[in-house]
């Protein structure tokens, strides 16, 4: 996505979160559509504020159960997508452990794809929420120092947020143990640091994330304890930045490991604005991707 994209999409959030402001917080804009929730993940953020956007926009919603599925049977994920589209589906919200899986939705089908986090690759919609979070509270993006911390390697939510905050003008940093930082993130104009309290200095944006142990495959890190006195965000570390940092979180938090129970309740976390805020931008996506307002 271009700048101006993520903008339009920003911008179009704010008139969404009007809309969770009203007695009635509901519009007619997909009243007659039909919008799929296809999650072959376990969410709770994502899965709930997409069908809680949904509603809002006066969609009707088939939250698709895997378990209870022909999937269990062999069914393809091609084939069980057909055969929702064939039953009206006009927009499918999908997560998938496979990287790439939107993708192969939105080349074979006609309805509307929404990528709902894939695999290590991209988690488009928590980077939009992100964005809008700190464009809400900073004003700007552009000349903001953003520090994303920990498992970059295998975190879809720092590939996605690298680039949106880079387009936005942003001057985006990572750190974390080597093992988990991939070369290529320098290519992108990307700070790399290994040293955490380094890279805190001057920041206006934290946002650790999880480590994200169903993706790896192990001898990433000695023990989640050293991991945690390195990489962990606390108090004491909270204060080699200025007052005015924001910290992030995409959850779910592992409390005591990247980020202790304090820092994620204090006055400087804007996790749960980071929450709320999801539903306006996911409001926002459904009707771009519905109206084609983007193209
Ligand atoms: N941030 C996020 O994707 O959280 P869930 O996995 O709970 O949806």
């Amino acid at each position: 996505m271009s700048s101006e994209e993520i903008t339009h999409i920003l911008d179009t959030s704010e008139s969404m979160k009007e809309v969770s402001t009203r007695d009635v917080k509901k519009v007619p804009v997909l009243r007659g559509a039909t919008v799929v929730n296809l999650f072959f993940e376990p969410s709770t953020r994502t899965r709930s504020s997409f069908e809680i956007a949904e509603k809002r926009l006066s969609a009707d919603v088939l939250n698709f159960s895997l378990s209870q599925s022909s999937i269990v049977k062999g069914e393809t994920l091609l084939d069980t997508s057909r055969n929702l589209v064939a039953m009206g589906a006009s927009v499918i919200v999908i997560r998938h452990s496979m990287s790439g899986a939107p993708w192969v939705l939105a080349r074979e089908l006609n309805s509307s794809i929404i990528n709902a986090g894939d695999g290590s690759h991209e988690h488009p919609s928590q980077a939009l929420l992100d964005l809008f979070t700190v464009r809400e509270i900073k004003g700007d993006i552009r000349g903001l120092k953003v520090l994303i911390v920990g498992d970059i390697l295998h975190s879809r939510v720092a590939g996605s947020n690298i680039w949106g905050f880079l387009k936005l003008g942003a001057e985006v940093r990572v750190a974390g143990p080597p093992t988990m930082i991939p070369s290529y993130v320098e290519d992108f104009g990307v700070k790399v640091f290994y040293n955490l309290d380094e890279a805190l200095d001057g920041v206006d944006v934290v946002m650790m994330l999880r480590i994200q142990r169903e993706r790896q495959e192990g001898g990433m890190f000695p023990s989640l304890r050293e991991y945690s006195k390195f990489y962990g965000l606390t108090q004491e570390r909270l204060k080699l930045t200025d007052g005015d940092v924001l910290v992030m979180h995409p959850g779910p938090i592992n409390r005591g490991v990247e980020l202790s129970s304090e820092v994620a309740d204090a006055n400087q976390s804007v996790i749960l604005d980071q929450v709320a805020n999801g539903i306006a931008v996911r409001m926002a996506m459904l009707y771009v991707v519905s109206t084609g307002s983007l193209s």
